[in-house]
């Protein structure tokens, strides 16, 4: 080991993302092979018990990267110098439901959370909200601890963004490395806007390389935009594993970087770019680099995308103006 462990606060650890998480994280997939990680697992009373049991699982699986596992139901005890906290306790939609609908039940869990963020996380503290309405809820989370840099609050988009190089990579017959620029704008919901307007593959324009705007319109955007719905009718449950891995990548990216001509997707505070009101936590094309994500300026943006984009914010616009009538905001 080269270095002092990375505090890694993770919460709903007893739950399926939790299940497929953590056991990436303890290997070094999060933060890489030299990076060793101290787990804080935050789990409702309910649930501690059967995250003991995952933690004795950790136990058994002899990583060597992992320094120790503590377990709180307490939230100021379980962010209390976390460097990095993955925020993914939440309750699921089931079948016929839309993440928006989450609000209310999920929204008061963050607030506590961002309370105790600010209360006592490590100043270099980076939050990734998973949890459902995820954009939403991260702003809940970073209106409630102002001490801490708004840009260190960002929500999941990732698991979009792969699953758009996927489709993506089928139609074209090409691997998912062959495709760069690719990217997700607005809310983790299936308002979403998963565009290939700057899209590259082999360095060709991927619009052009397919051809088929019937295709891009009316199949590839709505069969990313309502993934998760799909994987729910099929499995009878929420996506896990995808959405743990999509986790990884996106700590993985923000703290390691995006590689040169290339970018990713992560759901980051406007600071009004691209017509996106200031202060909503929105998707957008985004590079790292020095561990921090930066929204890609000076993007030509069409009509076509102008729309999609338009109608995504004006989703996340409500969502904020529903919490702030709840009083989470
Ligand atoms: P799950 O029900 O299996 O697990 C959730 C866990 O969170 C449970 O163990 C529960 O006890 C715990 N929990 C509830 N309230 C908590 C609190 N206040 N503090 C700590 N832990 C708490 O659900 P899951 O399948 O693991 O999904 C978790 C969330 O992630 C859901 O909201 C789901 O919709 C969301 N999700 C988001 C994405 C994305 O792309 N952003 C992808 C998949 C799932
Ligand atoms: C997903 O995209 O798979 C998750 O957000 C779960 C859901 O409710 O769709």
């Amino acid at each position: 080991m080269t270095q002092a462990p990375v505090n890694v606060t993770v919460t709903g650890a007893a739950g399926q993302i939790g299940y497929a998480l953590l056991f990436r994280i303890a290997s070094g997939q999060l933060l890489g092979a030299d990076t060793p990680v101290k787990l804080r697992l935050l789990e409702i009373p309910q649930a501690v018990k059967a995250a003991e049991g995952t933690a004795m699982e950790l136990d058994d699986g002899a990583f060597p990267l992992l320094a120790g596992i503590d377990i709180f139901d307490d939230p100021k005890q379980a962010f209390s110098g976390a460097n990095i906290a993955l925020l993914v306790g939440a309750r699921p939609r089931s079948k016929g439901m839309e993440r928006g609908d989450l609000l209310e039940a999920n929204g008061g869990i963050f607030k506590p959370q961002g309370e105790a963020i600010n209360a006592g996380a490590a100043d270099d503290i980076k939050v990734l909200v998973v949890g459902n309405p995820a954009n939403t809820n991260a702003l809940i989370a970073q209106s409630h601890a102002p001490d801490v840099p708004a840009e260190r609050f960002t929500a999941m988009t990732r698991l979009d963004h792969n699953r758009a190089l996927a489709q993506l990579a089928k139609k074209l017959g090409v691997a998912v490395t062959d495709l760069k620029k690719v990217a997700i704008w607005g809310n983790h919901s299936a308002t979403q806007y998963p565009s290939v307007q700057h899209a590259e593959v082999n360095g060709k324009n991927v619009a052009e390389t397919i051809n088929d705007q019937a295709w891009l319109a009316d199949t590839f955007i709505p069969t990313v935009a309502k993934r998760g719905a799909a994987i729910i009718e099929a499995r009878g449950l929420s996506s896990a594993a995808s959405a743990a891995s999509a986790a990884i990548d996106h700590v993985y990216t923000w703290v390691n970087g995006t590689p040169e001509g290339d970018w990713t997707s992560a759901g980051v505070v406007s600071d009004g770019s691209y017509g996106v009101p200031e202060g909503l936590i929105s998707s957008f094309p985004v590079t790292a680099k020095d561990g921090k994500y930066e929204i890609v300026q000076g993007l030509e943006i069409d009509e076509f995308s102008r729309q999609r984009i338009d109608a995504s914010v004006a989703e996340l616009a409500e969502e904020r103006d529903a919490v702030r009538k709840l009083g989470l905001i």
